[in-house]
């Protein structure tokens, strides 16, 4: 079953998704530095060249974090045993990595209802078809909304057991004060002993973190060029994307890998929902994403400022990525 929060196909509604999206670009596009923010990656062709980034080897992150599940999963299962359990997934992708979780959920005959959170229906459809093929007569039921409005929903006067699930260092798209209102508004919306299972790409070799979103088949420069396809499909725009190059690089005093699209020379883009022109120096950048990449001493600083304990640090071989659970510490 799909609970649509977002009703897209509601032509009132749709337009509310068109006028946020217009208003960020208007408000990225206005700043200075310029930038765009990272989640209007994720129409339908931005979702699907994310999917050709997760299998490239240069991006190790997917496999890293594959590898620590099917290694460590049962550490994890032991800290699930018991009462009844609601699995919330953010952002749940094609649910590879959950399925070895599920599966040691199933064999040790945990009761639990699972729920993936994600803005693509198409993309919760996919999952869960497949999910019932796997699992014949899984509990499962997916919710189109943006994560914290999903999460407020599910778990309005809730009392089950709940264990959210944020993989694939995607906290690492949020900047520092965005990561602290995120995983406070968590925090508020859950239960004191519920658990967090957070995925973040850890701190290595600069070409290794700069290769991977550099891709030598070009996939993550389309995927960021898509910006301005899309902004150009849905708003009406009239970007000249050749006249702009992707670029990435890593932030070490930042800590982010920060990409952007720079553009080839002075000019100038109409977009038709704004209502406005917006002019581009030669070289001028406009930042597309920050993609953090954290020492141990982030996660830790992170988890005690928002009110999280550490209970289990799982790793790859490499020690190149790490899902962190942390419980929900409400005492005085
Ligand atoms: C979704 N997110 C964690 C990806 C990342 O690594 O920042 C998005 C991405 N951007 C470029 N390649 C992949």
């Amino acid at each position: 079953m799909l609970h649509d929060l977002l009703r897209s196909e509601d032509p009132t509604e749709a337009s509310r998704l068109t006028e946020a999206f217009a208003l960020d670009v208007l408000m990225g596009l206005s700043s200075a530095p310029k930038h765009i923010p990272s989640k209007y990656f994720y129409d339908d062709i931005g979702s699907r060249l994310f999917e050709r980034i997760m299998g490239l080897p240069e991006y190790y992150l997917t496999g890293c974090e594959r590898e620590v599940f099917e290694r460590q999963h049962q550490r994890v299962v032991e800290e699930l045993s018991g009462e009844p359990l609601l699995l919330v997934e953010l952002g749940p992708g094609n649910g590879v990595k959950t399925r070895l979780l599920l599966r040691a959920l199933c064999e040790r005959s945990q009761p639990f209802r699972y729920v993936p959170i994600d803005i693509s229906k198409s993309a919760l459809s996919a999952l869960l078809d497949s999910l019932e093929t796997a699992f014949p007569g899984i509990e499962a039921e997916g919710i189109a909304a943006d994560y914290l409005s999903g999460l407020r929903w599910l778990t309005r006067g809730a009392d089950t057991r709940t264990v959210v699930l944020f993989l694939g260092s995607n906290l690492g798209n949020f900047s520092g004060a965005e990561s602290l209102v995120f995983l406070k508004s968590l925090w508020n919306m859950l239960k004191d002993g519920d658990l967090v299972l957070i995925g973040f790409d850890l701190r290595k070799d600069l070409d290794v973190m700069r290769r991977a979103y550099d891709d030598s088949e070009g996939a993550t420069r389309d995927f960021n060029l898509n910006l301005l396809h899309r902004i150009n499909r849905d708003l009406g725009g009239d970007f000249d994307v050749d006249g702009f190059r992707f670029y990435s690089t890593f932030d070490v005093h930042g800590g982010s890998i920060t990409s952007y699209l720079v553009s080839r020379a002075e000019q100038s883009a109409y977009i038709e929902a704004i209502g406005r022109r917006f002019h581009f120096g030669p070289w001028e950048p406009i930042r597309t994403e920050l993609s953090y990449k954290y020492l141990e001493s982030d996660i830790e600083r992170l988890a005690e400022e928002t009110g999280y304990t550490i209970v289990a640090r799982l790793y790859d071989a490499r020690r190149y990525f790490t899902d962190s659970l942390w419980r929900v510490c409400k005492g005085e």
